[in-house]
């Protein structure tokens, strides 16, 4: 054999990992883990354990706690205890105990990385480093927030007790993203890992111990959904942190919803990597290695579309095919091993169900010539070519190591292509053409932008969805809005007002009579929806009394209904990428000339808010001319930041419009609570439909004269009165519509946030009546961070 030929046929030896040091840690603990509460172990209420397995070879591994609904309570028990210390605690101590945290995980790297192996089946390579390194890094950059939260986060303070509930992709790399955080805002938690992957959280338990971690601040909780369920419906539990399916997220949603808990979700995915002529090929190659290579696919964020340009896809495809048959599958523990086992063998089974429906939808399979090891579950790199946009590999989350193949023309059918999902997570560009790339990465919908790069991950930047990806970030400083709220106002779920309503008398008898004969009567004015910039009659051919405190009758509005409702999503929808588009500068303007015309009718509102409320009318009036010029002057100065990610790349997080949004307005300040949420949501360009407070619904429906005044494009704000929970059911099941914010009692919170749960749009829950948010509140909830991860280098 010549040395050229050796050099071609070169095969790889064996170069394993050692498992001792794990296996031996294992044995230390019998091989049988109890459950951490308040800083102990102890067996589980149930005495039940379950057994977790190695998916490399299906041997067991230990035996672990299932924690029931009494072991979740003491849990909550003692993280409660606990958060009243922790709370009070320095943020430079709590800083302390978090880079306790990152240097115990260094010094241990190893042991935590073959663990993981072990218990997960991803390839060595993966979790030595990336999972563990990434960890580390969470901890430190976390460690920070905490000493800097007092003047960088001045005025607000921790939510209580988190519940974190985390899947099985990455086991350790997901407790850092949910318990660093969390820590480092002085809240505590209770987490519960996957119930196919817990012993790294457990190594992570000891560590919380030999650091002296207080008591009760962090307890882990093994056990299956049940024990997740068990925590997400505990009173005690201030927030909840899921990352998952979408289906249990969905769950989540609906059994949480009026509860007064904060929650943020993060679910699936279907991202789409876009490679476009100009491509560096050989570079997007190994670009789609690392999208959807990486763990098995088994990724929330993998690069699961291939959206290649038409003129370059065969090139494309032949080259990939050649790197695919070099991948090489099999022992995770491997160190030249490149995929590794499928986490478990329900997960093999849905792929290979799948992959089976893409072959009987018509799409073109390529497997590698060689076979896996057919011990253990393993699957192949697969690619489909030939699938059709609307096909369920096209569409659903296969969470393996499966892309399906798409083909565009031009720029715009592949921003179509991209954004043909359900999902909105992450997105890669590849392209030479920066200018290109970036106008791409602006109108695809996800919340993690690569341009030139793929699955890139820090803790400096933000991670999360749109869509049915959840919502909610993790990461950056955007992350840390998760685990806080205003010191000032207390928790929604601590507070009950009542709402004004008239009095049944005053209902019942309406004062219609002129006072005296002699009285002219006004000339009857008809309140009218305001839809796509007219006014339109409601499709109901209903209208409805509206009275004073007093029970004068004061005129009617319309009834508005579903349909209207969908008229108004219809016109916003329309108005929206225009809207977004247009210039900072030029949405202040059109607000600015909003508030020249509305204080033109100053005198004209100020009497119709006393009429309507009571109150005095002229400041109001003022207060909501102040509240647009607010909204019009953040319109361009509400800006991102550059993170500091330690790779060669800028990392822009861009607070972008959530897109189309239903406003329920509360019932005080009528004029200003429009001015302040609408004005300020317009302001970074969301396009609205407004429903105003039952009780205050005239002062909205006289400001649609003076948006017909004004510059607003139609379509831009609508208004649709009628009974509000009606109209913010309708709003919340709706598809097309991307957020709600409701301003109304606990009971309609509960109606909104569980209908919500439809296409995960993100609400909010404001009460009826009380403060209003703070401009700076309104200003996130009025936006999402998208992270655009451009490198450079030449
Ligand atoms: P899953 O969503 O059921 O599990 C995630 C976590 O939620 C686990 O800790 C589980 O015990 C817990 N859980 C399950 N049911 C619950 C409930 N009713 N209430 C509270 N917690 C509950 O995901 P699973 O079954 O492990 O995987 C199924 C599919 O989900 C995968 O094929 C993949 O498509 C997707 N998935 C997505 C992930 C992501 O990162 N986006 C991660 C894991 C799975
Ligand atoms: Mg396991």
């Amino acid at each position: 054999m010549t040395l050229t030929e050796l050099m071609e046929t070169l095969p790889y030896g064996p170069a394993p990992e050692a498992a001792q040091p794990a296996l031996d840690w294992l044995k230390a603990h019998q091989g049988k883990f109890g459950l951490f509460i308040g800083g102990k172990w102890r067996d589980p209420a149930s005495q039940e354990w379950f057994a977790t397995l190695n998916p490399a070879n299906a041997q067991k591994l230990a035996e672990v706690a299932q924690a029931s609904a009494v072991d979740v309570d003491e849990a909550v028990k003692a993280a409660r205890k606990a958060f009243i210390g922790w709370s009070q605690t320095p943020g430079h101590v709590r800083a302390r105990y978090l880079y306790a945290m990152a240097r115990q995980v260094q010094k241990h790297a190893r042991l935590f990385a073959v663990l993981e192996t072990l218990d997960n089946g991803k390839p060595i390579r993966e979790t030595r480093d990336i999972d563990i390194p990434l960890v580390a890094r969470h901890f430190y950059y976390h460690a920070g927030w905490a000493q800097l939260m007092e003047s960088e986060l001045a005025g607000y303070a921790p939510l209580g007790v988190v519940g974190q509930i985390i899947p099985w992709n990455f086991p350790l790399l997901m407790l850092s993203w949910k318990i660093a955080p969390a820590l480092a805002m002085g809240n505590t938690v209770v987490l519960k890992p996957a119930e196919f992957t817990p012993l790294t959280a457990l190594l992570f338990a000891e560590i919380c111990q030999s650091i002296g971690l207080p008591p009760g601040v962090v307890n882990i909780l093994t056990g299956d959904g049940k024990t997740g369920a068990a925590l997400v419906e505990h009173p005690g539990v201030d927030k909840i942190a899921f990352t998952g399916s979408t289906e249990v997220g969905r769950l989540i949603r609906k059994a949480t919803a009026g509860s007064g808990k904060k929650l943020s979700l993060e679910l699936g995915g279907k991202s789409p990597f876009l490679v476009f002529e100009d491509a560096d090929l050989d570079s997007a190659v190994e670009g789609v290695v690392d999208a959807i290579w990486f763990n098995q696919g088994q990724v929330c964020c993998a690069g699961s579309r291939l959206l290649v340009q038409e003129g370059i896809a065969e090139r494309m495809y032949t080259k990939l095919r050649a790197r695919m048959e070099k991948l090489r599958v099999g022992n995770p523990l491997d160190k030249a091993v490149d995929i590794g086992a499928i986490v478990a063998p329900v997960q093999l089974q849905k792929i290979q169900q799948l992959v089976q429906k893409g072959v009987e939808e018509g799409a073109r399979l390529w497997q590698p010539s060689w076979a896996v090891p057919s011990e253990g579950c393993f699957y192949p790199p697969t690619l489909f070519t030939e699938v059709a946009p609307a096909s369920t590999i096209a569409q659903e989350e296969i969470f393996g190591p499966v892309l399906a193949a798409l083909t565009f023309r031009t720029p715009e059918e592949a921003v179509r292509l991209a954004n043909n999902t359900r999902y909105g997570l992450a997105a890669s560009i590849w392209s030479e053409d920066i200018n290109l790339a970036l106008d791409i990465a602006t109108q695809i919908k996800a919340g993690t932008i690569w341009i030139n790069s793929t699955n890139l991950f820090d803790a400096a930047s933000g991670f999360g969805g749109y869509r049915e990806s959840g919502f909610g970030r993790e990461g950056g400083k955007e992350g840390l809005w998760e685990y806080v709220k205003k010191a000032e106002s207390p928790h929604p779920k601590a507070q009950s007002r009542k709402t004004r309503a008239p009095s049944r008398a005053a209902k019942e008898t309406p004062s219609l009579q002129p006072a005296t004969f002699s009285f002219q009567p006004p000339i009857d004015r008809t309140a009218k929806l305001f839809i796509g910039g007219r006014q339109a009659r409601p499709d109901s051919g209903y209208s409805k009394a509206v009275y004073a405190p007093d029970g004068q009758l004061l005129g009617e509005v319309g009834l508005g209904n579903r349909k209207d409702i969908r008229n108004a999503v219809e016109a916003a929808r329309a108005a929206f990428e225009a809207w977004r588009k247009a210039s900072a500068h030029n949405r202040a303007q059109i607000l600015y000339f909003l508030a020249e015309n509305l204080s033109e009718r100053a005198e004209e509102f100020g009497h119709r808010i006393h009429a309507q409320t009571g109150q005095d009318g002229h400041a109001e009036v003022e207060a909501a001319l102040e509240a647009l010029f607010t909204a019009a002057a953040w319109a361009d100065k509400y800006e991102g930041v550059v993170h500091p990610t330690p790779i060669r790349n800028v990392t822009l997080a861009i607070p972008e419009p959530i897109g189309v949004m239903g406003i329920l307005c509360p019932d005080d300040q009528p004029l200003l609570a429009l001015a302040r949420l609408a004005g300020t949501a317009l302001a970074l360009g969301n396009t609205l439909v407004v429903v105003p407070s039952p009780l205050a619904p005239l002062v909205a429906t006289d400001f649609y004269q003076v948006l017909e005044t004004s510059d607003i494009p139609a379509g831009t704000f609508n208004i649709v009165t009628g009974e509000r929970d009606e109209l913010a059911k309708t709003l919340a099941e709706h598809d097309d519509v991307d957020a709600v914010w409701y301003a109304g009692p606990q009971a309609g919170h509960a109606l909104v946030e569980r209908a919500s749960a439809g296409n995960m749009k993100r609400t909010w829950m404001l009460l009826p009546s009380g403060p209003l948010p703070n401009t700076d509140e309104i200003l996130r909830q009025a936006t999402q961070v998208k992270n655009i991860w451009v490198p450079y280098g030449a």
